[in-house]
């Protein structure tokens, strides 16, 4: 039986249903669960019941799953693939990074070779009387580069940005030796999908801190004018959290945010994973 596609008909994004990640999957299913992917930036299955190696294994056929810097301190014991993101505290400890992601971005960008794709698994999610909180925002930023003018894409096309680890506040401080890791670092800021061929912006605030060959000021007013232009509302898909959805998106095609709009004793626990992807063309 294959799977049934819902697209969200929102900016980006599409259900999938008939998966159980449970079960054995052949390379048929996972073509077309990946051709999804590939289509709408952004995939999301509800309802999932699975182990930690259960979602590493599920992650692995998108690529290598990469280790995140934060694994060390926030991993799940025999899946170091596995960071947690979490405002849930133990013995007076976090177990996760707690405010992750609260700007928009997209994975990795500040590294030479960015993340292909993220999941995260919904553990626990926080409410208030019913109402869920903590939702993730995602972007589409290959339809906000289609949307653009012929103009300001000629403008565009060639420019390379300038990515920096240190340009983004995060949801804690980040060892020296975390920061040396990551050298500022140099991408296009049209890039090609490497799969469908699809051009998107690839530029947010903080993560691309200047574009090369342009003063301070000039670069930055681009940088802002790209950045609200890709989360104008026609472009972007608001995922409501409900406990079991593992939701993947495809980090050329979207850029996400999450909303910090909780706090303890509401409760947010997320498993996630990334792969690793390919330098930027
Ligand atoms: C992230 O940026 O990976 C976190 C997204 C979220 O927690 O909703």
């Amino acid at each position: 039986m294959s799977i049934e596609v819902v697209p969200t008909n929102a900016g980006l994004g599409a259900q999938i249903k008939r998966v159980d990640l449970a079960k054995p999957m052949d390379d048929e299913l996972f073509a077309e669960i990946e051709a999804t992917l590939d289509e709408h930036g952004v995939i999301v299955l509800r309802d999932q019941e699975i182990t930690p190696e259960q979602q590493v294994a599920f992650s692995a056929r998108f690529g290598e799953v990469a280790v995140n810097h934060n694994a060390k301190d926030f991993g799940i014991d025999g899946s170091p693939e596995i960071y947690l993101i979490s405002n849930i505290t133990k013995e007076g400890r976090l177990i996760g990074t707690p405010r992750a992601g609260s700007e928009w971005h997209t994975d990795m960008s500040y590294a030479k070779v960015p993340a292909r794709a993220t999941m995260l698994h919904a553990i626990e999610v926080p409410e208030l009387d019913g109402l869920s909180l903590g939702d993730t925002e995602f972007a589409n930023t290959a339809a906000a580069w289609d949307a653009l003018p012929p103009a300001l894409q000629e403008k565009l096309a060639g420019l390379t940005g300038t990515f920096d680890f240190r340009g983004r506040k995060r949801g804690r401080p980040i060892s020296e030796e975390t920061i040396a890791q990551y050298p500022p670092v140099e991408h296009p800021i049209v890039r090609t999908h490497p799969r469908t061929g699809r051009k998107g912006l690839y530029v947010m605030r903080n993560d691309c801190t200047g574009i090369v060959g342009m003063n301070v000021e000039e670069a930055q007013l681009l940088i802002d004018v790209l950045a609200e232009h890709i989360i104008r509302p026609e472009f972007v898909y608001r995922h409501r959290w409900c406990v079991g959805d593992v939701v993947v998106w495809d980090n050329c095609t979207a850029q996400h945010k999450a909303m910090i709009d909780y706090d303890l004793p509401q409760r947010r626990l997320m498993w996630r994973t990334t792969v690793k992807g390919s330098v930027p063309f």
